[in-house]
């Protein structure tokens, strides 16, 4: 391979290809304009946050629907899983959907079906039906709709932020999208991305696809520009967020799905972890999973990959009524396809 088809490989995009989406085998293109048709960005419902109550809004759902090897893990070891060892877990097999080719799973599962019918082996094509029903579901939701990156919904919430070449922490960062989403929109600037699994560093995001488009802006010009991951300024600590000894010194501090795992007692500290490091008038951006009914089903039928750990469902009003108890001033909120967004300041 030649320089250029080298760099045609792992930078197959221009910006000739903005405003096209693309289905690839693991994942979707999309260089589709922000607001474009589907977002289903529902911006600011609430109007005063004073006027919220836990009274009125009730609790969060909690998944509690474990995990086959959560339960084995506890009871071999006579133990609840430590929180640590089950984001371990999780990263994996969350990460070994990202990784398959639904389709490719689903056509091989239709063969181990036919085969153990024709054997009368009843327990080996439940299992059949159960991964051909997984990769039918992961195929619509993160392939066809793209709602676990929702790169426009992801974008819709992150624009309009009054940075120049931010500093941005991502605590929890996983395979650090978003991190990545913002550096293409704020250009220039730097991510600390945190998370305790060196697992999330070596593979989650250091395996992350170099060839994934993420539209963003073109900082001489202002106009949208194409951007690829080793383009980005990026670093990983492999660290307890707990542990993080920085001063106040982020532009941006950002988490996606992380809040949701704090049962109510430690949510103040989950909060404030994204206040402490942020520049006076900076900006902590937080989602959590959606309370709905496709968010209910989909944590049921993918229990045994999912849920290790101690989950929540949310409402945007939940979200943003901790962030409020808690210290911050909500500038916006509003809903994605999967997720609860807030962009905060600490007031
Ligand atoms: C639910 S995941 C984030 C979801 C993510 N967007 C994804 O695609 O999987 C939360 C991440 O936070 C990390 N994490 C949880 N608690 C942590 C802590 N105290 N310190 C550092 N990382 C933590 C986990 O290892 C995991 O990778």
């Amino acid at each position: 391979m030649d320089v250029y088809q080298k760099s045609q490989a792992s930078h197959p995009y221009t910006e000739q290809d903005i405003g096209t989406t693309r289905l690839l085998p693991t994942y979707r293109m999309d260089l589709r304009p922000t607001h474009s048709k589907d977002v289903f960005y529902q911006a600011n419902p609430i109007s005063n946050w004073k006027d919220v109550s836990w009274d009125k809004i009730g609790r969060p759902y909690r998944v509690e629907r474990w995990s086959k090897e959560k339960l084995r893990w506890e009871k071999e070891h006579d133990q609840q899983l430590p929180p640590q060892t089950s984001w371990e877990m999780f990263n994996r097999s969350f990460q070994n959907l990202f990784d398959a080719d639904a389709l490719a799973t689903r056509q091989e599962a239709f063969g181990t079906l036919g085969k153990s019918l024709g054997t009368l082996k009843m327990h080996e094509a439940l299992e059949a039906v159960e991964d051909i029903v997984q990769a039918t579901v992961w195929n619509k939701i993160h392939r066809v709709e793209d709602a676990v990156w929702d790169p426009r919904g992801k974008r819709a919430l992150f624009e309009g932020l009054d940075v120049k070449k931010p500093e941005v922490l991502f605590l929890g960062a996983a395979d650090g999208y978003e991190a990545m989403q913002l550096m293409a929109m704020y250009p220039g600037g730097h991510a600390v991305l945190v998370d305790y699994d060196d697992y999330c560093r070596t593979n989650r995001f250091g395996e992350f696809p170099e060839a994934y488009p993420f539209l963003g802006e073109d900082p001489a010009t202002g106009a949208p520009r194409v951007w690829y991951r080793d383009e980005m300024n990026i670093d990983f600590e492999v660290v307890d967020i707990r542990d993080l000894k920085y001063g106040k010194e982020f532009d941006v501090v950002v988490s996606i799905g992380l809040i949701e795992h704090f049962p109510d007692e430690y949510k103040p500290l989950a909060l404030d972890m994204h206040r402490r490091f942020l520049k006076p008038g900076g900006y902590a951006i937080m989602t959590t999973p959606r309370a709905q009914l496709q968010s209910k089903i989909f944590y049921t039928l993918f229990a045994d990959i999912m849920n290790f750990a101690y989950r929540e469902l949310m409402d945007v009003k939940h979200l943003g009524l901790y962030a409020y108890e808690n210290g911050f001033e909500i500038l916006r909120h509003g809903r994605i396809k999967a997720h609860n967004g807030i962009i905060a300041r600490a007031r």
